[in-house]
Formats: C-alpha cells, structure tokens, sequence
C-alpha cells in the first residue's frame, strides 16, 4: 500500500474543515501545521476523534515545517489577517506569506502537489509558483470550483429547481469581485437557462457577494471551500480524475500570461493533466479579459 501524506498548512476553520472531511472518509495520512503549534494541535487531537475504526491513517499537528518532508500534497490554508471588504486587503501580507511558506516546501516537500486556499487566491497562486520554481501544472489555486457551487446553488433557488437539473454551470476569472459565471453553456432540465432568466445582473452580483452575504451571519465561510478542496485532494489520492475550474498560471490558455487565474482543468494523481477550453459569448469573453487584467493589477501592486 502506498501511503500519502496530505499536509495542511494553517489549521483555521478551513484547513481543520478539511483534515476533518480526510481523516473521516479515510484518506491518508494528515498532518497539520500551524505557527502556533497549540492550535495545530488541538485541531489534530479533535479531528483525531473522527478517524473510522477501520482506518489506516492518522493525523498529527506541528509547528514545524521539517515534518513536511514526503508530503505529496500540500494545502495552503494560512493567512495573516482577517479581510473584512476585500479579499485583497492584506496583499502584500499574504504575498509575504506566501513566498516564506513557497520556499519552506521547496526545501521540504519539493515533489508535492500544491493546492492553495488562501486569498486573494490568484495572486498567491501566482506569487507560490515564481517562488517556489515548481511546474504550473502542480500549483493549483482551489476557489473557481466553489464560485460554481454558489453558482448553481442561486440558479437553483431562482428557479426553484434542484441542482441535479442544471447541467455546465461554471464560473472562471479571478476569486474575487470580478469573477465571471458563465451563463452561454448552462442548460437547466434540458433547456437554456437564457429563456428563464431577464439577465445575468442579479445571479452574477449574488454569485461575486455570497462571501459577503455569509458573512453578515457568519464570521467566515468554511465547509464549501473545504469539501471542494477534498475532492481534489481525493482525487490526486485516489488516482482519479476530476474537471474542474480552477486557479493556474496561464502560459497562453484563453489568451492570457503571467497570470494566475481560474480556468478549467482536469487534474489527476499527477496534478493537472488538461486545461479545457469552453466556449465564451462576446461578455464572457470581455469580462474575463477584464478579470485577469484586475488581477494582472493586484499582482503588480505587490512586485
Ligand atoms: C469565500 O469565498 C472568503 O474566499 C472566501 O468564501
């Protein structure tokens, strides 16, 4: 048996969300790493409660970043600081971060498949792969996958359908305000969903604030950018493939480079194997040139 260690790196309620949904499914092996080792603790002992009878693996918290040696995934789930209006916010904070946390797995876990959470996603995706060297194919900025959760969620709840009726639902460009759910492929119960809906304004503008939304009930969101995260992470461990929208540095793709942003991909034990072209009406196409050129800006912002 080939045993697989899953790092997670920032054990806040996102890594914990997802080190809870690994160890309770029986993934692999987790270890989670926090600068205050008490808190990667505790979080591992909790989690710890969750591993089933019939499991191989377990889980340990640490403050030190040598125990990621033979990580072959690591999630990035740290941050600095709390935003409150944008995911931007902190930047260069986080990119500082980022950097400092892309040249510790360098030297640790150099072979691993990187998976980044933490905002403002793109340009920490970015700012991870310059650092750290490692190929584009194997950093992988996770949020454009749960941008379409949210997407299909509303088109759900608009039209009053279950989501197991909406079929190419998906939403591309940068996590953030200027993101861009594309309505031209999505069919719902067979039908477009353009001849049930006036226009796109209301469903984009819930889609680009459910963050914002959530949080005037909940101080951060947690399980749905953690159970996207997890169907990664099962399907890099479990030799599967998986298509999805998400976050790479882009070396022409949708005519874009130097840049990181979510496009979709199909990604397997190797990280990501395909980056898929879907068809974009004249909006799409202009708004998601307008989303990389937004984070092409933040990107500079930091150099
Ligand atoms: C989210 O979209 C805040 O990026 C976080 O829930």
């Amino acid at each position: 048996m080939v045993v697989i260690l899953i790092s997670i790196v920032g054990s806040g309620r996102v890594g914990a969300s997802i080190a809870f949904l690994c160890v309770s499914n029986g993934l692999d092996d987790v270890l989670l790493v926090n600068t205050t080792k008490e808190k990667a603790l505790g979080e591992s002992l909790d989690v710890a409660s969750a591993i089933p009878a019939n499991s191989k693996f377990s889980i340990r918290g640490t403050d030190n970043y040598s125990e990621l040696v033979g990580s072959d995934i690591v999630v990035i789930a740290a941050s600095v600081g709390i935003y409150t209006k944008h995911r931007t916010e902190n930047i260069p904070h986080q990119v500082a971060m980022i950097k400092d946390i892309a040249e510790k797995i360098k030297e640790y876990c150099p072979s691993a498949i990187v998976l980044l959470v933490s905002n403002p996603l793109d340009v920490l995706t970015y700012y991870f792969q310059k650092t750290s060297g490692f190929s584009r194919f194997k950093v992988i900025g996770i949020a454009s996958s749960l941008d379409t959760s949210r997407f299909r969620y509303y088109i759900s709840e608009m039209l009053s359908v279950p989501q197991s009726s909406i079929s190419n639902a998906i939403v591309l460009g940068e996590h953030g305000d200027s993101m861009v759910p594309i309505f031209s492929g999505v069919s719902v119960g067979g039908n477009p969903l353009f001849s049930m809906i006036d226009s796109r304004d209301a469903l984009t503008d819930n889609v680009r604030n459910y963050w914002r939304t959530l949080r005037n009930f909940k101080s951060r969101s947690q399980f749905g950018i953690a159970k996207n995260t997890y169907d990664v992470i099962d399907a890099i461990s479990n030799k599967k493939e998986i298509s999805i929208p998400a976050s790479i540095v882009l070396d022409g793709e949708y005519g874009e480079h130097d840049v990181a942003m979510g496009i979709p991909v199909k990604i397997n034990q190797n990280g990501v194997i395909e980056i898929q072209q879907v068809k974009l009406d004249d909006t799409e196409f202009s708004s998601l040139k307008k989303s990389s050129q937004k984070i092409r800006n933040d990107i500079e912002s930091v150099r």
